[in-house]
């Protein structure tokens, strides 16, 4: 595909909405509804932002160099939001420590993963990236399309998710335009096999650390054994079943032609703004990338 018929919508505005959450009172340790599963995995999503973001900005960065100036300008702005997304999801994680929860084991594993990509060659961060940043991408579209999902959340912390959910959205093509770019001279079978690839094994590990993660947090709630796997299992692929909303989503990354936006889902973004944009909203102004 050649990088100038890319189909990341030419008035795509990527805008950070430099926002704070959750720092006036402290959110009850079971702040999704009381439920401990759905707690769970939520938090141990959120346990993998602020090293995961910034490896993702790092990945993408390292191949900026040399990019058509319109997603140079996107790539700035895609580091905005994701270094505004880890200190959100820091602060966040520091109010989950508060209210009792060891989290080391879950960044522990974090790291691990991050440190067995960073010993490969950058392009392969890149590639992680790029299959990652389209899981976060239908999680969010998920999330937003069928408000079940924040179901009895707290307001502050159901806030964070969709804000961040949006954010996730709007630059969705950033590292996979920044992938077409930097793989442009690769042969197109070569290409969709280290991306088939890549995206077969980041989503291994994805299932098996956010289980584990989400597992780990219901025993620190006296949960385990079959009652802790029913509930969980049933809360992740049955009711009301994230992972399983997002199979065909997930799917379609390996059809020939996939890009991001050939699923243009901004009917969500403008919903958001129709709601939340009402209040007033810092946005950060990201000036032209040099
Ligand atoms: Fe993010
Ligand atoms: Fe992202």
């Amino acid at each position: 595909m050649s990088t100038t018929t890319l189909p990341t919508p030419a008035q795509l505005q990527i805008t950070p909405r430099d926002r704070r959450f959750g720092r006036q009172a402290a959110a009850p340790r079971l702040w999704h509804g009381g439920s401990v599963e759905a707690t769970a995995i939520y938090n141990a999503l959120s346990t993998t932002f602020p090293a995961g973001e910034a490896f993702f900005v790092e990945s993408v960065r390292a191949f900026r160099e040399g990019t058509p100036p319109k997603l140079a300008d996107e790539i700035k702005a895609f580091t905005t939001q994701e270094a505004i997304h880890s200190r959100e999801h820091d602060a966040f994680n520091k109010r989950a420590a508060e209210a009792g929860y060891d989290l080391g084991q879950l960044e522990a594993q974090v790291e691990k993963r991050l440190a067995i990509t960073k010993s490969k060659p950058p392009i392969v961060s890149l590639a992680a990236t790029m299959a990652l940043e389209h899981f976060t991408a239908i999680l969010a579209h998920q999330l937003l399309a069928d408000p079940r999902h924040l179901q009895g959340a707290e307001q502050e912390a159901a806030d964070l998710w969709r804000w961040h959910a949006v954010e996730e959205i709007e630059h969705k093509g950033v590292a996979y335009d920044t992938w077409l770019h930097a793989t442009r001279h690769w042969h197109r079978s070569k290409r969709w096999k280290v991306k088939a690839k890549v995206m077969l094994y980041v989503t291994r590990n994805f299932l098996v650390d956010r289980t584990a993660g989400a597992l780990e947090l219901m025993r620190q709630d006296g949960v385990t054994g079959v009652r802790a796997w029913t509930l969980l299992l049933w809360y992740l692929w049955v009711r009301p079943g994230m992972f399983r909303k997002i199979a065909g989503a997930w799917a379609s990354f390996f059809l020939p032609g996939f890009h991001p936006w050939n699923h243009d889902d901004r009917d969500l973004l403008r919903a958001y703004e129709a709601n939340v944009g009402a209040v007033a909203e810092p946005k950060r102004k990201v000036g032209p990338a040099v």
